[in-house]
């Protein structure tokens, strides 16, 4: 009886002392982001006003490696061209997780008034464009310079190890090279340091400030950009019936591409978006030409619709031309998305971790986000959380207010201590889970 009173006596003690130290992990993480985000603003000014596109950022990741190392990290530079790796290994036994942010700009104009805006300008397809973070990337790259440091800070008493992901070319390599998430597990990022989860977050304008979107499952689309060729017989405009139109063709296939999804795909089950973006064909009023291009999107949420929604198209374009005795061809580009998945278990796990840090009100559920991510490739390799967070200031209206990739994107800089907060506790809670023995999501796929 004393013995097991004793043990009930142990157990009770050792609870609340994991539940006092968590507690004071916790009380640690917040301070350390309050002294730390007039430094994260800065950094994030600083990359904002030096922005770099796709696979160029050479800048930037010397400042991530630089910030790295300072803080004593084992750092690995030069992942998928300019990516970064920082490994924080804690001073606790405890679980691996990897944190990963985007580094890359657009080549976009910036039209936005702060003081810090970009006046960069690069060559980009053999113009001359403006290069500016219209998507937030700088914003996610300070937060996570800054947790590292957070992390740091709290070394000796954190459970497990905590892998820095600064990805390079998130909106994709330019024409001709690889690159993006998928480089980097290509080259083995995944395999050597073995995360059981993946966690990132994106900033996103049309939601205010703070608010904190999720959502179990699918989450944002796969994306898929594809080629139609269509080959008809030139001829004299006046004079069609000697040729083939290849133009007549082409307004064909855009309109029965519009019953793709209308007419032959389960929208109970999840919406899908085929779009054609451009259509290249012809060059004066009465010359019927040789060929049209015709470039395209797919947007889908599973793997199965997406080879179906593909199936559809083909069939489409390549009968349909055959009916005018032209010919077709239509191809998917490389630079694919997978779709943006989020472990239903894993959200689960994590939803208290963001509403302890963002207060349960400003954390809702979302619908589906048809626009693409390349976390998306890690989220098929590992149980992944990608979640967003509002930077559209609450006194303006959010169905108007610039969008991500637009010349007027803005971000409210009070969104960033929330978006390290919730990105930081989110990290934390699940070490300190896993120490005490909470095993890993399986993957729930
Ligand atoms: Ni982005």
């Amino acid at each position: 009886m004393r013995l097991e009173g004793f043990n009930m006596a142990l157990i009770a003690w050792l609870f609340l002392a994991s539940f006092a130290s968590a507690e004071n992990l916790d009380t640690r993480l917040a301070t350390a982001i309050t002294t730390l985000e007039p430094r994260v603003i800065e950094w994030r000014r600083d990359l904002h006003q030096n922005p770099e596109l796709s696979n160029r950022e050479f800048r930037t990741s010397k400042v991530v490696a630089d910030h790295l190392k300072r803080l004593g990290l084992e750092v690995q530079t030069g992942i998928a061209k300019t990516g970064i790796v920082g490994v924080l290994k804690g001073g606790k036994p405890g679980p691996t997780i990897a944190l990963r942010a985007d580094m890359d700009a657009l080549p976009v104009v910036e039209q936005t008034d702060v003081p810090f805006r970009s006046r960069v300008t690069t060559t980009y397809r053999n113009q001359t464009v403006g290069v500016m973070h219209a998507c937030g990337h700088d914003v996610h790259t300070s937060v996570l310079m800054g947790l590292a440091e957070a992390f740091v800070s709290m070394r000796a008493d954190l459970p497990g190890t905590v892998i820095f992901l600064f990805q390079p070319a998130e909106e994709g390599a330019p024409e001709g090279e690889e690159g993006g998430a998928s480089l980097m597990i290509e080259e083995g990022v995944l395999q050597r340091h073995r995360p059981e989860a993946v966690f990132g977050l994106h900033v996103f304008a049309n939601m205010p400030t703070g608010l904190i979107g999720y959502r179990g499952g699918p989450l944002m689309a796969g994306s898929d950009t594809f080629r139609i060729v269509v080959k008809g017989k030139q001829t004299h405009g006046a004079r069609p019936w000697v040729g083939i139109d290849p133009i007549v063709v082409s307004s064909q296939i855009v309109g029965a591409l519009q019953t793709v999804v209308s007419r032959q795909t389960d929208i109970t089950l999840n919406p899908a978006v085929v779009t054609v973006g451009a259509i290249k064909g012809g060059v004066r009023f009465n010359i019927v030409p040789d060929d049209v291009e015709m470039l395209g999107t797919i947007r889908t949420f599973d793997p199965q619709q997406r080879s179906m929604v593909i199936k559809n198209i083909d069939r489409m374009v390549t009968n349909i031309a055959e009916a005018s005795g032209a010919t077709a061809t239509f191809e998917i580009q490389p630079g694919s998305n997978p779709v943006v998945r989020n472990d239903p278990m894993l959200t689960e796990r994590v939803l208290p971790s963001l509403r302890k840090a963002a207060g349960a009100n400003s954390v809702r559920a979302v619908p589906l986000v048809t626009g693409a991510e390349d976390f998306a490739f890690f989220a098929e390799k590992v149980p992944s959380f990608f979640f967003f967070v509002g930077v559209t200031p609450r006194d303006q209206n959010m169905l108007t207010a610039a969008s991500n990739h637009s010349p007027l994107f803005y971000v409210d800089e009070t969104a960033i201590p929330i978006a390290s907060r919730a990105f930081g506790q989110l990290a934390l809670d699940y070490l300190v889970a896993g120490a005490a023995g909470e095993p890993a999501v399986q993957s729930s796929r």
